[in-house]
């Protein structure tokens, strides 16, 4: 397919859902999970994210939120980003489904968007139903305290072995269902929800494209795949003119 024909399709689609991972964040310099940058201390993500590793020692934890808080807040969003925001607030018909808790499509401005994993800035307490959803760095303590009953916070995110919210699945699914058409932007398809989501979409024969420097475990599976980087292809394609 040539990229006028991507472009048109783009243009003619009633609802696109666009899935985003790490890579999107890359070029606002968030290093991805399972690039080079991944490691810290020696640590996966694998290792850190994870129920077991917060209650065996929620300090060391809470030390890699905080160092990963502090580029967030200071990254800003980059041209994918932007572009995506423009193209909701011009044709209102697109929704956003990121594993990203990093906040940089809100900081671009959309409003359609799942955060399947969270947010990086909300914490919740571990005993209590206490909650606040916008927490910027730096934490005044280190591991943060509930204000309510004095018990550990913990970043408001999915880890590796938990849970996702029910609501959330469920609404990610009935957007996708509604949409004829998926972008797949940035993610290695490592986690298998977020994947489960995209293949069954795709699966049902939904059009879908890929954009990724490199080929993920989706790449197979999608119509169209696109060797490059976010920031360069999403301006690109989503281009209203003509
Ligand atoms: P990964 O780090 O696994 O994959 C990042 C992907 O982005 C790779 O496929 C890269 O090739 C691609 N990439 C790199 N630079 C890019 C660029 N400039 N433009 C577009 N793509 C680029 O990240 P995710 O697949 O998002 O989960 O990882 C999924 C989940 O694993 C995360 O949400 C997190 C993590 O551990 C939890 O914490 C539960
Ligand atoms: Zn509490």
């Amino acid at each position: 397919m040539e990229i006028f024909d991507i472009k048109n399709k783009i243009k003619e689609s009633n609802q696109i859902t666009v899935l985003t991972g790490a890579g999107i964040s890359q070029e606002s310099g968030i290093p991805t999970f399972r690039g080079k940058d991944g490691l810290w201390k020696n640590f996966k993500a694998e290792d850190l994210a994870t129920p077991d590793a917060f209650s065996k020692n929620p300090k060391l934890v809470w030390e890699w939120y905080e160092m990963r808080r502090e580029i967030c807040q200071k990254a800003n969003p980059n041209p994918a980003h932007y572009k995506l925001s423009e193209w909701e607030s011009l044709h209102k018909n697109i929704y956003i489904i990121t594993q990203n808790v990093d906040n940089l499509h809100k900081k671009a401005g959309s409003k359609n968007i799942i955060e399947l994993h969270g947010n990086i800035f909300s914490v919740r307490c571990t005993m209590c139903n206490f909650k606040d959803n916008y927490v910027p760095y730096p934490l005044k303590e280190i591991p943060p305290l509930c204000p309510k009953c004095n018990s550990l916070l913990r970043p408001n995110v999915v880890w590796f072995g938990e849970y996702y919210n029910p609501k959330i699945l469920e609404e990610s699914k009935n957007i996708l269902s509604s949409s004829d058409l998926v972008v797949i932007i940035g993610t290695s398809g490592n986690v298998s929800v977020p994947v489960y989501l995209a293949l069954d979409v795709i699966h049902r024969g939904v059009f879908s494209i890929e954009i990724n420097p490199e080929e993920s475990s989706i790449t197979q599976h999608v119509n169209v795949y696109i060797k490059g980087k976010a920031g360069e292809i999403v301006p690109k394609l989503f281009d209203s003119s003509n």
